[in-house]
């Protein structure tokens, strides 16, 4: 072979190759200059910019890196996207990575009209209802039209047409389990309107009539409980909140830095166990935008994220019923919770999903008592009217944990 041929066999070889790379290399990021990501670091790797989002995907935790340009250069990959903050070393910047194959999101369970109660069972056990809610078994919801299908969504709403006399405790309204039990996972609630319902005047948030949650809970203590979204009017805001039912086993949970400055919040609460998202976020502002998404990030051994859209501002994923989304375009969330050190992940797990309307936190005032018995035509707007409920899953994630038997009801 001459010298001639075989430079240009070389020259082949050399295309063939670089035209693998290339086609292997569409990794997306979106790009942050200046900024770096302070902590979550889970290894580095010398490259240059370009190699970051490919080392990235090829770990399975891996969300986001921050490279450095000192020694040619250094990929610092990252669990977590935030919190964020300006770099002072000169040519520093961040990258949140779109999801390789092993961190891809897809859907394991959809509950929508005209079959989501198959998968729920109506809880009326003593020490479950809370405060003046009187929990309607599955027969009484029916029959009473607290509960059905309007128009293709689930409506779940509370007794709008009784006057409580006072020597009977409690108004109606349905409290419902899924029966499927979850560890992890990726939770999508589309909803046109959230419970709202008379406001009181007096004395603190123990007065507030209609307190609405989706939540996840067990039916051991040790099963914990995560709000993904709880309000009460007539604050419109929806807040999260973990439930730590043994600090001595479980860590102390709170968060070793300012939420605020991963999570856009408008304030937190019992050592940041409890965040508020922003304003109009629920209540009468939620359902006059048309509702919205409110949507929860589980991964089991690392954090949990919530979420709260308001119409119109949808992600695209969610909008365009994408079967992928993927939450780590969705930017800065709405309530943050680390698991680590500091909180063992254990201190939620294999839950139910749960929907509820509750009136007046207990002890209920009288104030609250008398709202809640009088002018019934003032529950007319006390329901969800939900779109669905998804559930996505990754690969080798253990979402779907168990199913829930009623024989313990
Ligand atoms: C590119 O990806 C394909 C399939 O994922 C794989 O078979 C191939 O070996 C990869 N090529 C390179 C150069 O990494
Ligand atoms: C609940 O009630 C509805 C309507 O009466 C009925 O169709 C359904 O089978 C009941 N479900 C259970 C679990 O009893
Ligand atoms: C019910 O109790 C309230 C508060 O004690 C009282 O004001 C009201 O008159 C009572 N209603 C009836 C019908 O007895
Ligand atoms: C609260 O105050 C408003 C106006 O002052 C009044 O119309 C309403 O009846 C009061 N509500 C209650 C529950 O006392
Ligand atoms: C925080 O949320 C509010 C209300 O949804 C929004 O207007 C604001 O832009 C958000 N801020 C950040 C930093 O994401
Ligand atoms: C990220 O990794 C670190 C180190 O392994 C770990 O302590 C931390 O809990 C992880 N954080 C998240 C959000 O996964
Ligand atoms: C739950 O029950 C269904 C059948 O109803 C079964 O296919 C599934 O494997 C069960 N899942 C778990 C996690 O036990």
């Amino acid at each position: 072979m001459d010298i001639f041929k075989s430079v240009l066999l070389f020259q082949l070889v050399l295309y063939l190759i670089s035209t693998a790379l290339a086609q292997n290399s569409s990794c997306s990021y979106k790009e942050f200059p200046g900024y770096g990501i302070d902590g979550s670091d889970i290894g580095g790797v010398p490259g240059r910019t370009t190699d970051c989002c490919a080392l990235c995907q090829k770990n399975p935790y891996c969300v986001a890196y921050t490279w450095e340009p000192y020694d040619g250069g250094m990929c610092w990959l990252k669990n977590d996207t935030g919190p964020m903050s300006k770099d002072s070393i000169s040519g520093t910047l961040s990258g949140f990575v779109s999801p390789g194959p092993k961190q891809t999101y897809s859907l394991i369970k959809k509950y929508a009209a005209p079959n989501f109660f198959d998968d729920w069972w109506f809880d009326t056990r003593d020490g479950k209802a809370f405060g003046f809610a009187s929990n309607a078994d599955n027969k009484t919801a029916w029959d009473k039209g607290l509960v059905g299908y309007q128009n293709g969504k689930v409506y779940i709403g509370v007794d709008h047409t009784t006057t409580i006399p006072n020597n009977t405790w409690g108004r109606l309204s349905p409290r419902i389990s899924s029966l499927q039990l979850y560890n992890a996972g990726f939770f999508v609630l589309s909803l046109d309107h959230v419970p709202v319902g008379p406001y009181a005047n007096g004395s603190g948030w123990h007065s507030s009539p209609v307190w609405s949650m989706f939540m996840m809970t067990g039916d051991q203590a040790s099963n914990g409980e995560f709000d993904f979204y709880k309000a009460h009017n007539p604050v419109d805001v929806a807040n999260s909140m973990i439930y730590n039912n043994d600090e001595a086993l479980y860590g102390k949970c709170s968060l070793p830095w300012d939420p605020k400055k991963y999570a856009n919040i408008s304030g937190w609460a019992d050592n940041e166990l409890m965040q508020e998202g922003p304003h109009g976020t629920s209540d009468v502002p939620f359902n006059k935008a048309g509702g919205g998404v409110y949507a929860a990030q589980w991964v089991h051994g690392s954090f949990i994220k919530v979420w709260y859209f308001v119409k119109p501002n949808i992600p695209a994923d969610i909008l365009n019923e994408n079967p992928n989304p993927n939450p780590g375009t969705w930017g800065t969330p709405n309530g943050y919770y680390v698991f680590g050190d500091n909180c063992n992940p254990e201190v939620v797990n294999n839950n139910y999903l749960v929907l509820y309307i509750a009136f007046c936190n207990p002890p209920v005032t009288q104030e609250c008592q008398d709202i809640m018995r009088n002018n019934p035509s003032n529950f007319q707007d006390t329901y969800f009217l939900i779109d669905y409920l998804k559930v996505f899953c990754r690969p080798g994630e253990n979402c779907w944990s168990g199913n829930y038997t009623l024989s313990g009801q």
